[in-house]
């Protein structure tokens, strides 16, 4: 298995090029479920998730392929990819693939309100909670569908189609709002989807859906209405930068110390976590190129966060603020609200000098004059990348193992961080 060595103590700078949106990517790709048209995707990121998500879908009878690169475009340039759901040949999405990837779950709304009928794999626990679909299940009902769970499968049949509904979510849950938008989208009728997330991947997906054919307003708030329509039809969608690997990279530079230009970022998709890296003393500038963040010499102040549903601070910035603030001249207090067990990085943060304590959902940071290299492994994307940052700025070296977690989610990591100055590489076997 491959790990990535990093020896930290090196500054970046330079442009990283930001990839499209894997947690966007990946909900679109399953809307073309919904379409005998071709769905055209462009600045589609090269990531493990992805090409499992093809695997899977292909499994269901979708066409894809993907557009080799065209002249003048850099390398970092996101793929163009072609998926035709003409025909679909099985509404089955079993255990072996929905258990490799949580999001593969999400299949259900389009192929129920399709096909008339699903059976897809219960996801099962995950490195970062329990994670339950009971609000999926809830959406597909409220649209009129029958759900049963047989041997650990959701079976669920609308053999009349679905038809518009009120729902109203007791939580905000991104993935049902997808599952939500998805299904109505391809129901008879108004729907009504209140309590919706508002994470700028929902809101890029419900473009896309408008594209295809459906009606949807009230993207971005809370509150969407969506005209079902008979058919969808073909659509081109560009998906929108990666807000967390844009912060991701944030807060790399904010560790290493430096200047750096996040290239197409867009920062409304990330106001908190760079108001976040503001307060703690970091530079950071928009430009017409994206967001520039710099820190030179001065130390970084401790800051207090606790994560939220969009737009407060993402979940998903969580263990890279940690790793930040273990440096961070004083203590801070970062509380995780959307996942119960979102910690695994604590102790592998401690084995780099970090000093952490917890305490329930509240963790207690208190920043260390140095972080020492040490070899350390992590359980999910988020987790292992915090683990890179920490080790930019670690004495020594930091030896990150079990980095396919890191594939999932970022695009040529360790050459983007390299091209700025970071000595990093990856070490096959
Ligand atoms: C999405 O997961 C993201 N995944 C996650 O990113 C992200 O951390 C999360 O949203 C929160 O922003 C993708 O987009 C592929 P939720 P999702 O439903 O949709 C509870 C990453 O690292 N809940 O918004 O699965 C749930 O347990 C990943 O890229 C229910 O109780 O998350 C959690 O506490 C990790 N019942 C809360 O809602 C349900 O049926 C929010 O989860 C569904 C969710």
């Amino acid at each position: 298995m491959d790990r990535i060595r990093i020896q930290g103590g090196r500054a970046l700078n330079g442009t990283i090029p930001i990839s499209g949106a894997k947690n966007a990517t990946l909900p679109l790709m399953i809307a073309s479920l919904l379409t005998e048209e071709t769905l055209n995707l462009d600045n589609v990121p090269r990531l493990a998730d992805v090409t499992l998500l093809q695997h899977i879908l292909s499994n269901h009878g979708v066409d894809i392929m993907v557009s080799g690169k065209r002249a003048g475009e850099n390398e970092h340039t996101g793929q163009s990819m072609h998926l035709s759901a003409k025909n679909i040949v099985d509404t089955t999405a079993p255990y072996h693939l929905v258990s490799k990837m949580r999001a593969s779950f999400w299949v259900i709304g389009p192929l129920v309100a399709r096909m008339g009928e699903a059976k897809v794999s219960m996801p099962g626990g995950c490195a970062i909670g329990t994670r339950p679909v009971d609000f999926h299940l809830d959406v597909l009902r409220a649209l009129g569908a029958e759900i049963e769970i047989e041997a650990g499968y959701v079976l669920a049949k609308a053999k009349r189609g679905l038809k518009g509904a009120r729902i109203t979510f007791p939580k905000v849950s991104v993935g049902a709002t997808h599952t939500a938008l998805m299904a109505a989208s391809l129901a008879a009728g108004e729907s009504v989807i209140e309590n919706a997330a508002r994470e700028p991947e929902v809101s890029d997906v419900a473009e896309c859906l408008r594209k295809m054919g459906a009606t949807i307003e009230g993207i971005g708030t809370s509150t969407l209405r969506v005209q079902g329509a008979k058919r969808l039809k073909s659509a081109r969608h560009t998906v929108l930068p990666d807000r967390i690997e844009t912060g991701t990279y944030a807060m790399a530079a904010a560790m290493a110390g430096g200047d750096v230009t996040l290239a197409g970022a867009r920062p409304e998709l990330l106001q908190e976590a760079l108001d976040v890296l503001q307060k703690a003393g970091v530079t950071v500038a928009v430009t017409n190129e994206g967001i520039r963040i710099a820190r030179n010499g001065v130390s970084l102040a401790p800051v207090t966060v606790s994560t939220q549903p969009f737009p407060g601070f993402p979940t998903d910035l969580q263990a890279q603020l940690m790793a930040l603030m273990s440096r961070a001249k004083g203590t801070s207090k970062i509380t995780e609200t959307i996942f119960e067990n979102r910690f695994m990085h604590v102790s592998e943060l401690a084995r780099l000098g970090a000093k952490i304590q917890l305490d329930g959902d509240t963790a207690s940071i208190e920043g260390v004059e140095r972080l020492k290299g040490a070899p350390v492994m992590a359980t999910d994307l988020r987790a292992s990348v915090s683990l890179v940052i920490a080790g930019l700025a670690a004495e020594g070296e930091t030896m990150v193992h079990r980095v396919y977690h890191l594939d999932r989610g970022f695009e040529r990591l360790e050459e983007k961080l390299a091209r700025c100055g970071a000595a990093i590489e990856r070490v096959a076997g």
